[in-house]
């Protein structure tokens, strides 16, 4: 057997902020996370998404050197760090739960980390000034964290971990805890930071709305494996599975079978005979697969309206929901699927009446052909592309 060199991608990763090369980690028989391949850009704004369980934090803890990888190598900045201890890698970290020491004032909980490294008392006094100020809370410095509200407590527990400088931060559902309205304040707030201080941030959350207004690129996990990872338009609009379909937003999902190819994809569908879709690769005449339509990506038309669309579909109105400045529509195929449309709202057109004959249309751009297995019901995201 002649063994090949160590492969040319290897290399060219050494020269990215992290990189994580054929990293595992096993609990015993439990895989948190299966080789896992993935380099992360000097002052990107990373974020790992996916359901419980499925290796976001093993893998934060692993850049971190929380943990140690069960196989692979870790590298920062060019060096392998795999065996270097946690304060010795330059990386700062934020958790959901704040981790303020409660008998200690703000400002000695922000200094504590500067007290470690042995720092000069007026330097501390001129570092956690100016980070109290980053977070824009100059005042609370003499404040018990238990004297501040959770949106604070959460600002102070950003502000420690910036104030000595890292030049990555990991952050595991630093706003899980806070309710809907402060974290999207405070989201708008981390996303000035990152682009102010330049840090590259590796965010973890759950959340896919979070991950699609904050990341530069997402990351999908699943069982301890990525699922897809790319820009957050590209993993909204080209999900490559099932799953990454399903999980980030709202989706149309019909079982098909390919009919035909050409300069677009057609499709056999129970509910309307025929759809077209999409060129894909996976599309072989005769082969099972679904059928991906986002919702507003469908036109919602009455019952003598033409559209010019590809695909039409007759339905029956079902309920309207107002959300602001978009309102979804649910609709009943003949074989009883439930589709959902959303709009713009528009005063002057209100949406039909329950019961009304309706027709949904799209167009064959924006209908995707995915691969029928591995959707989030299945437990399974193995997948392939
Ligand atoms: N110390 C441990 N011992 C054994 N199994 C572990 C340990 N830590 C994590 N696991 C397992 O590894 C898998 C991944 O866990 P991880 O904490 O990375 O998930 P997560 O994506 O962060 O989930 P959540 O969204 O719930 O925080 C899970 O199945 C978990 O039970
Ligand atoms: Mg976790």
């Amino acid at each position: 057997m002649v063994l090949e060199p160590r492969t040319e991608g290897g290399s060219e990763h050494r020269d990215r902020k992290v990189w994580l090369e054929s990293c595992a980690k096993h609990y015993g028989s439990v895989v948190a996370l299966a080789e896992v391949e993935l380099a992360v850009e000097d002052g990107e704004f990373l974020t790992l998404l996916g359901p419980s369980g499925s290796g976001k934090t093993t893998l934060l803890n692993l850049i971190a050197g929380m943990v140690q990888p069960t196989s692979g190598r870790i590298w920062i900045d060019g060096a392998d760090i795999t065996r270097v201890p946690p304060s010795k890698r330059g990386i700062g970290m934020v958790f959901q739960n704040y981790a303020l020491m409660p008998h200690m004032t703000v400002f000695e909980n922000i200094a504590f980390p500067l007290r470690v490294r042995k720092m000069a008392e007026a330097e501390i006094r001129r570092k956690v000034g100016e980070v109290l100020d980053i977070v824009r809370l100059p005042d609370v410095g003499k404040r018990k964290p238990s004297e501040l509200s959770g949106g604070q407590q959460q600002r102070i527990a950003i502000a420690r971990c910036i104030v000595y400088n890292p030049s990555i931060i990991l952050m595991d559902e630093p706003l899980g805890a806070l309710d809907k309205k402060l974290r999207e304040e405070l989201q708008l707030e981390l996303k000035q930071l990152h682009t102010q201080l330049g840090i590259t941030v590796l965010y973890v959350t759950h959340d896919q709305e979070e991950a699609l207004t904050m990341s530069d690129r997402i990351v999908l996990l699943n069982h301890g494996k990525i699922e897809q990872m790319g820009p957050p338009d590209e993993l909204y609009f080209q999900p490559r599975t099932l799953f990454a379909a399903e999980f980030l937003g709202d989706s149309n999902i019909f079982d098909g079978t390919v009919a035909g190819l050409g300069e677009f994809v057609s499709v056999y569908s129970e509910p309307g005979a025929s759809m077209m879709a999409r060129p894909a690769p996976i599309a072989e005449i005769g082969k099972a697969v679904k059928v991906l339509v986002r919702p507003e990506n469908l036109t919602l038309l009455r019952q003598c309206e033409e559209s010019g669309l590809a695909n039409r579909l007759s339905a029956e109105m079902v309920d309207s929901i107002i959300l602001g400045g978009v309102i979804k529509c649910y609709v009943r195929l003949s074989d009883d699927t439930t589709v959902v449309v959303q709009e713009l709202t528009k005063a002057e057109r209100a949406p039909p009446p329950p019961g009304s004959k309706v027709s949904v249309a799209w167009s064959a751009e924006d209908t995707l052909i995915l691969p029928a297995v591995g959707g989030m019901t299945e437990g399974g995201g193995t997948a392939a592309a």
